[in-house]
């Protein structure tokens, strides 16, 4: 307990006890509502996650989930950002989830925290930290003990963090609802038996944190109960939970997907998402999260893949930048409010009662009715793909176009059509920032040491390059000497390195002689090019690089990376002759020498190296530091940097990463439309802009950074 004293005035902040018995919230649910301190709910959520954009954008971010009509937002938690060594935590910053949670609360906000700790989220492993890996006797996400008990100290220590803060309902804040694992329902038969056990110890360890509020897992069609399990995809109107008694949520619905490096751009229309919205509260639905609300920016290495893009706008009603993206926000606010008018009689409270009409085979009148008060709240939906359809209410005659949801007051005021877009659409015009004549230097990644092919350890085997790096870095060295005797057959010959990905230069006896990568959709491939030996000791220096490591499927943390096993092969010309280098003596260097020398970082970059002045950045020469500097554009608005012509690499400003560029992957030229038909059910092939272009030319540069 303390006392202020400010202008003769005392107040007296309360102690914690006080508080929460104050203002706790309890949180409790029937199949029909979220009871908030014994009032019946409908939620409306948006996925916002914190490390998607800066501490200084969060704020102003959930300002606009609020102003768009959401109660809730939902984030995951980072567990590889939190805890990048083991246990060496990080909560400072821009990963201070607690001071993102309490913007949440401050915004009169709830939230619902999806620990995992698995993520997907298309993050780089899952979210889950890569030393995990190497941990001896693990196995990810299955009945291991050893994954287990890393996974409990992590759980628990978030929960204790939030509890410490004051952050769950019954405490007086703002978190609603938790999650346990995630989408495990999807890989879980890969696991045979012990999935299903593990599935009961989450439960379990869920259970035992009493946090006093529902748990979930989504996409868990054998969630143990209490926990409730909920539907994640575009559509969730038909689905049912395992319990009658848990209330029906749709826990991602997906307003939008994301984009790997080289596709096309995806895009899906607001009178879809409405569509999806308002079927799911036609037919009893409780809780609604758009994933994303705010896709935000893979700032850094975190995207996942292999070849997750840095952009994950994800076509969110709030775009990378945190702009509104409309029609979309707007039209989504429209029927929040509307949905929002009718809360009283979804949640089916007062004997009120729910009936259902059909009108053929598409078109559905569900009616809420409180016979007491007299009022009714009916949704009129027309699922049909391309027909319209004419529907006599008596006395009314309703027009509900195709693929659409009518909204209506005593089954007689049309408030709202999910396809009747009365939003305008906007267009953000990018101007360049003021007269920007930049200056560049360069300077060359320093590979005296990695092209003489000495490493930092060595190995008679070709290694799995994530075990090794372990997430530091992009890159590993692999090098290795072979002596030459016999030039007569040698003089002639090529390298063929087999690799699983994702990129990969080559250089023998110092020289570069080739680059080259996989796709989004082959990330393996065989590099072969011709090169000239020597008599005596010739050195073969291979640099690999990933591209984001694996965030999804069954055993996706065992996905292999690297050169791992090769074979890397010498061939003779004559094609018959062949020298298998796959168990000579390889030595490893993990990362870059000028990552190591932080090149990247003002402070550091004149760590040893000359910058040397350029007219233009083109060099064409690999491996290549650019600097240059520029005055901090004007005003508030968003700073976009436009990186066409470069190639590939990753970005910093000030030190800050904003993520790997790729200008260089061209999306296919075919497969866009300018028109885009929202009839029928949305898939991620449907709607696609970008053909021809770079997937990812503009890279966002928060302010704070
Ligand atoms: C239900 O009825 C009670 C008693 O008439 C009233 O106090 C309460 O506000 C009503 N609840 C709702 C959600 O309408
Ligand atoms: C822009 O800046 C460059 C270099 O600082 C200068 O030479 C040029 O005159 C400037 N142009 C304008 C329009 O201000
Ligand atoms: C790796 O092997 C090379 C060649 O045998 C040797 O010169 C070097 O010292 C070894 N490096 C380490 C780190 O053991
Ligand atoms: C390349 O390696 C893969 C395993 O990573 C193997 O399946 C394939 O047969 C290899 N190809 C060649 C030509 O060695
Ligand atoms: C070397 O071999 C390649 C095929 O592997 C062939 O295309 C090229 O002409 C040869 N060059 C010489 C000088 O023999
Ligand atoms: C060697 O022969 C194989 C099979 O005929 C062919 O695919 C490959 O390209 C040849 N490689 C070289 C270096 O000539
Ligand atoms: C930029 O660099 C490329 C590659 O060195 C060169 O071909 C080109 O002429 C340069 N352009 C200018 C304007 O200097
Ligand atoms: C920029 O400032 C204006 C005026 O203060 C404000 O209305 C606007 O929302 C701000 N924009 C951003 C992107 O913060």
């Amino acid at each position: 307990m303390f006392n202020l004293r400010i202008n003769g005035i005392f107040l007296i902040a309360c102690s914690t006890l006080l508080c929460a018995i104050t203002l706790a919230t309890t949180v409790d649910y029937d199949a029909n509502a979220i009871i908030i301190n014994g009032e019946p709910r409908i939620i409306i959520s948006g996925a916002i996650h914190y490390p998607h954009s800066t501490s200084q954008m969060w704020p102003d971010l959930i300002k606009k989930a609020k102003d768009g009509g959401l109660d809730a937002i939902e984030t995951y938690i980072f567990w590889d950002l939190h805890e990048p060594v083991r246990r060496q935590y990080d909560f400072s910053k821009d990963l201070d989830f607690i001071k993102f949670l309490k913007n949440v609360h401050e915004a009169g906000l709830y939230a619902v925290l999806r620990i995992g700790p698995y993520v997907c989220a298309e993050w780089n492993y899952g979210g889950f930290p890569m030393w995990l890996h190497n941990l001896p006797g693990i196995q990810l996400r299955t009945d291991n003990a050893v994954f287990k008990e890393e996974m409990k100290i992590f759980t628990t220590k978030i929960v204790t963090m939030c509890k410490e803060a004051g952050l769950f309902a019954p405490q007086g804040g703002p978190i609603i609802l938790a999650q346990i694992e995630n989408e495990y329902g999807d890989v879980m038969s890969h696991y045979g038996e012990a999935g299903n056990s593990y599935i009961n110890w989450c439960a379990e360890l869920a259970l035992s944190q009493n946090v006093g509020i529902p748990w979930i897992m989504c996409k868990q069609s054998n969630a143990p109960s209490p926990i409730i399990n909920t539907c994640n995809g575009y559509y969730c109107d038909d689905f049912k939970p395992n319990n009658p008694k848990s209330p029906k949520m749709f826990t991602e619905n997906w307003v939008g997907w994301f984009q790997k490096w080289g596709e096309k751009r995806p895009h899906r229309t607001v009178e879809d998402v409405a569509f999806a919205v308002a079927r799911f509260f036609q037919n009893g639905g409780v809780l609604q999260n758009y994933y994303m609300y705010h896709g935000g920016t893979n700032f850094g290495r975190t995207a996942g893949g292999p070849y997750i893009m840095t952009a994950y706008d994800y076509d969110a009603p709030l775009d990378e930048y945190g702009n509104l993206n409309q029609p979309k926000w707007g039209h989504l606010k429209r029927l929040h409010d509307i949905i929002k008018f009718g809360e009283t009689l979804l949640t089916l409270t007062n004997g009120t009662t729910v009936t259902e009409k059909q009108y053929g085979d598409s078109v559905q009148l569900t009616t809420y009715e409180n016979k007491d008060t007299r009022t009714k709240f009916c949704f009129l939906s027309n699922s049909h793909n391309s027909k319209d359809a004419q529907v006599d209410l008596q006395p009314g005659k309703f027009n509900v176009p195709a693929w659409s949801v009518s909204l209506l007051t005593d089954c007689r005021n049309e408030l709202f059509n999910t396809a009747n877009v009365e939003v305008q659409t906007n267009n953000y015009v990018k101007k360049p920032a003021g007269n920007l004549s930049l200056t560049w230097t360069w300077t060359s990644e320093p590979v005296e040491d990695t092209l003489q092919g000495v490493g930092t350890f060595n190995a008679s085997e070709i290694l799995e390059q994530k075990a090794i790096t372990v997430g530091a870095s992009d890159y590993l060295w692999y090098m290795t000497t072979i002596l030459i005797n016999d030039m007569s057959i040698w003089k002639n010959s090529s390298l063929q390195v087999n690799t699983t990905g994702h990129v990969l230069h080559a250089y023998v006896n110092g020289q570069y002689i080739g680059t080259q990568w996989g796709t989004h959709d082959k990330l393996d491939f065989i590099f072969e090019k011709s090169i000239s030996l020597k008599q005596g000791a010739n050195i073969i220096s291979l640099l690999s690089g990933t591209v984001g490591h694996a965030h999804y499927g069954a055993l996706f943390d065992m996905a292999n990376t690297g050169i791992v096993g090769g074979p890397v092969k010498l061939i003779a010309s004559s094609n018959t002759t062949t020298l298998d280098l796959s168990k000579s003596s390889w030595s490893y260097k993990v990362g870059l020498n000028g990552e190591a020398k932080k090149l990247y970082d003002p402070k550091f970059s004149s760590n040893g190296v000359q910058w040397n002045q350029v007219s233009n950045v083109s060099t064409g020469k690999p491996m290549t530091w650019y600097k240059t500097s520029f005055k901090t554009p004007e005003h508030n608005e968003s700073v976009v940097l436009d990186l066409l012509g470069l190639t590939k690499g990753e970005a910093w400003i000030n030190g800050h990463s904003i993520g790997r560029y790729w200008p260089t992957m061209i999306a296919d030229t075919n497969g866009c439309s300018d028109k885009c038909d929202y009839r029928g059910r949305y898939g991620a092939e449907k709607c696609l802009s970008g053909c021809g272009e770079p997937s990812q030319r503009f890279y966002h540069v928060p302010r704070s950074f």
